[in-house]
Order: C-alpha cells, then structure tokens, then sequence
C-alpha cells in the first residue's frame, strides 16, 4: 500500500465542503436480475448475453446480485455507508416493456420502492435514464441509429420524470454515450454487437438529440430535477512527440471528449473529427444542433484512467510502467485532475460530478473479511485528485463510487469485481470489502468535520 492512503491532507479534505454529494452508484441491468420477471421486456443485453462468446464467462444478467428482491436490505447496506446520494438506473424494459405504448406498474413500483427507500433512509436519489439496456423491441426497429428512438426516449423521460416528481433531486439522460455508440456500434463488443461506424456515428448523434429533446422537454413540463448527462472520459497522451503520434492523441481526443462535449457546450461538432469520419459522419438535421446545447445543471464524469495513443493505436497499459487494476486499465488518479482543469478550462461547465470512478481487483473474502488494499489506495489517491482540481477552481460538486456491489461487468460477466461490497454470486451474501468500512469511516470524518 502506497504511503497516499490515508490519511489526506487537512487541506484536501477542507477543499470539499459542507455541501459535497458523497456517494455510490450501481446500474440496473449490472444489479438487478429479475429479468422476465413482472412484466419486464426484454432489454439489448439480454439478447446479446444470450449469443454464445459474447460473455467472457457465458453469464448473462438474469440474477445478477438478485437486488430486485434483496431491495430494502440493499438499501439498509447503502445507508449503513453514510452517504448522501445513490445513482441508479432505471432499466426502460421494466417500466416500458416495448419502449413506446404501455408502462408497466409493478416495474414502476419496484423504482417507487427504491426511491421512497431511499428518501426514508436521507439518501438522495440520482436517477439516470438510460444506463445502455435499450428495449429489445426498440432495436428491432433500428434501435439508436433509428431517428424514432429518440421521440421515444424523450416519451419515456417524461413520463419518468412525471412520475418521480419532487422525489429524485438529479436525472441523468445517458450514462456514457460513447460506450453505447462505440463499443456497441462499431467495435461490437457490447450489445447490440454492430460493427459499423457510421451506425456507431449516427447513434451517437442520437443520443446526444435525445438527451438535449428531452431536457427541453422537461423544462416544459416543469421538472425540478437537476438535468444533466454522463460521459466517460480521459486525457489522451500521446506516445512521443512525433508529429504522427501527436495527431493520432489529437484525432483520438476528438473522438472520446470533443465528439461530445463540443455539441454539448458549444452547439457544434469538431471539425477535424467530421473531417477523418468523412462519409461515415452522421446525419445531422437542421435544428439539431440547438436542440443538443441545452443548458444543463450538471456534468456527470465517470474516470477511470488515460489512455496514450500513438500513429500505431492505443499503447498497451502494461508498458507504461503504472500499476494495473484487474481490468488492465492503468492506475493513473493525476488524470482525473488534469482531465477536470481542462474540461474547466475549455468549456463553461455547470455542477460537475464525478458520477463513477473505482477500480477491479482480484478479492478474496477470507472468514467474513475482503482486505482490498490496493482499492482504498485507489480511491484515495483519486479524491486527492479530486481535490486538487477544486483547489484549482473546477466546479465539481460530488464524488460517487463505482460500485457499492460487485456486479455484471459487461461483456466481463462476473469475472470483475468493481464493488465495495463483495457478492458472493452462489448465496448472494453481501461482504463490506476493507475499502467500504474505509470510505464509511472517511464519510463519518467529512460529516463531522462539516458539522463542527
Ligand atoms: C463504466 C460503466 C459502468 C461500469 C464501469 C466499470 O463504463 O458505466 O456500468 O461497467 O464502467
């Protein structure tokens, strides 16, 4: 264990404030289960878990940590850790099984449940909207490529945030459009499992259209929530000074970070990135544009590394000489502050949270106790990069923690353990890992610190 761990400087821990959102966060698809259960429909991930190799351990998401019926237990462990706020998702198929058309009340009570769970418990509810489980039925009819699926979003918000009224305090359109667009669309390692660009391109178009519809929407409708979306991203470092390499970080930059938060911010997208994608460029109508530059109360950020590109693709993390989380991602927390001051300073940001950031590791639960040092590491090192960027002037309001539960990781099946609290998959008996009794212990510091 570094010698960062704990405890923070008094100026670090000061630079967060009274008002700073603690957190956890989970999704739906990668914690609930109940998958046919109550009418739930069928959601994108479902049927790609179902294709044989997609998975990495043939699972799917069908029990996953079985929270559909573990619910009020999950949430005395989610108030047990002190923290202010819980981001969730709401899977669309279990409150509108085909996407469009009829909603779905026992899928609707399940979400009513959590939230007035939660708000009993003094937790503030964190909603996010589309957490990637598209409805199956919506793909069927070109899913996210499909300009229709974004009315339909924009329906289903509404209606979401109608019946949540005065209840969540944040809703978050998309979590990580990018993943959703790239990994789904173009290198098809994530559901819907599509390997073309221009698909990926046009989805991605989409989702940011439907985002902007449907803030614009719930303005109109009176929602009181703060408005907001969530993008995953990293500085990009590129692999020398080579006028090539430089380019590829540049061109990999536009792609990761720009491509979003150029039409977010400034109402235009890069040009230099429409330029490389040429005729795979999306489809962009008049209008459009504006509709996606909505003013927003928040930006969710999700940090997990960098990446370093060069004119030869992404360099292995491996080589760069950091130590490596159980994801072969590179532990790297001076990025999510260099990350934050740049998103300072080259846009106008509102509220930023830091909406995931965590770590995989290997953990063993040892007669009742899980020593995950190296994830108290992390995540000290990271709110001390946190802290830093506030220092420096960045408005970042909150901290969640990717994951409260070991989970579905994806197309890693069950193989990746992200959580603070360890899931035993064969009893589904719940374990606070080192690094939860940790950051109870660092929130029970920061709350009385704030009270004094
Ligand atoms: C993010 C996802 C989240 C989880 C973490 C590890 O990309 O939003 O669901 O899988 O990565």
């Amino acid at each position: 264990m570094s010698d960062h761990t704990l405890p923070l400087s008094p100026a670090h821990l000061a630079a967060f404030g009274p008002d700073f959102v603690w957190g956890v966060a989970t999704s739906a698809f990668q914690i609930e289960g109940a998958s046919t259960e109550d009418g739930r429909g069928a959601s994108i991930w479902d049927t790609f878990c179902a294709q044989p190799g997609k998975i990495a351990d043939g699972s799917d998401g069908s029990v996953a940590c079985d929270h559909y019926h573990r619910l009020e237990a999950d949430l005395d462990l989610i108030a047990g850790l002190g923290v202010d706020a819980y981001r969730f998702s709401v899977a669309w198929p279990r409150v509108q099984p085909l996407g469009s058309g009829d909603w779905n009340p026992p899928g609707l009570a399940f979400y009513d449940r959590l939230v007035d769970g939660l708000l009993a418990r003094g937790i503030r509810p964190y909603l996010t909207l589309n957490h990637w489980d598209l409805p199956e039925a919506l793909q069927q009819q070109g899913g996210w490529a499909a300009r229709a699926t974004v009315d339909h979003f924009v329906a289903y918000a509404r209606g979401i945030a109608r019946h949540f009224a005065g209840r969540v305090v944040s809703i978050a359109t998309h979590n990580e459009p990018w993943v959703v667009a790239i990994l789904g669309n173009e290198t098809g390692i994530f559901a819907p499992g599509i390997q073309d660009r221009a698909v990926a391109m046009q989805v991605a178009h989409h989702l940011l259209l439907s985002h902007g519809k449907a803030l614009q929407a719930l303005r109109v409708d009176g929602c009181a929530a703060e408005l907001g979306i969530v993008l995953n991203l990293a500085p990009i470092h590129a692999a020398s000074e080579a006028p090539e390499d430089l380019a590829a970080a540049r061109l990999s930059d536009g792609r990761l970070l720009r491509w979003f938060m150029d039409p977010l911010f400034r109402g235009a997208y890069p040009t230099d990135v429409l330029e490389h994608l040429g005729a795979d460029a999306p489809q962009v109508l008049p209008g459009d544009l504006e509709l996606i530059c909505q003013p927003m109360d928040f930006l969710g950020v999700n940090y997990y590394s960098r990446s370093v590109v060069g004119a030869a693709g992404l360099v292995e993390a491996k080589s760069l000489g950091n130590p490596l989380t159980d994801m072969d991602w590179e532990i790297y927390p001076a990025g999510l502050d260099e990350l934050l001051q740049r998103l300072h300073r080259d846009y106008p940001l509102p509220a930023v949270y830091i909406t995931e950031n965590g770590a995989a590791f290997a953990d063993q639960c040892h007669d009742g106790r899980v020593r995950d040092t190296a994830r108290v590491d992390y995540l000290a090192r990271h709110l001390e990069a946190s802290a830093n960027a506030i220092l420096a002037g960045v408005p970042l309001r909150g901290y969640m923690v990717w994951s409260l539960l070991d989970n579905f990781e994806w197309a890693s099946g069950y193989l990746k353990r992200f959580g603070i609290v360890h899931v035993d998959y064969a009893t589904q008996q719940r374990t606070l890992k080192d690094s939860a009794l940790w950051y109870r212990d660092f929130l029970h510091g920061q709350h009385e610190r704030s009270a004094a």
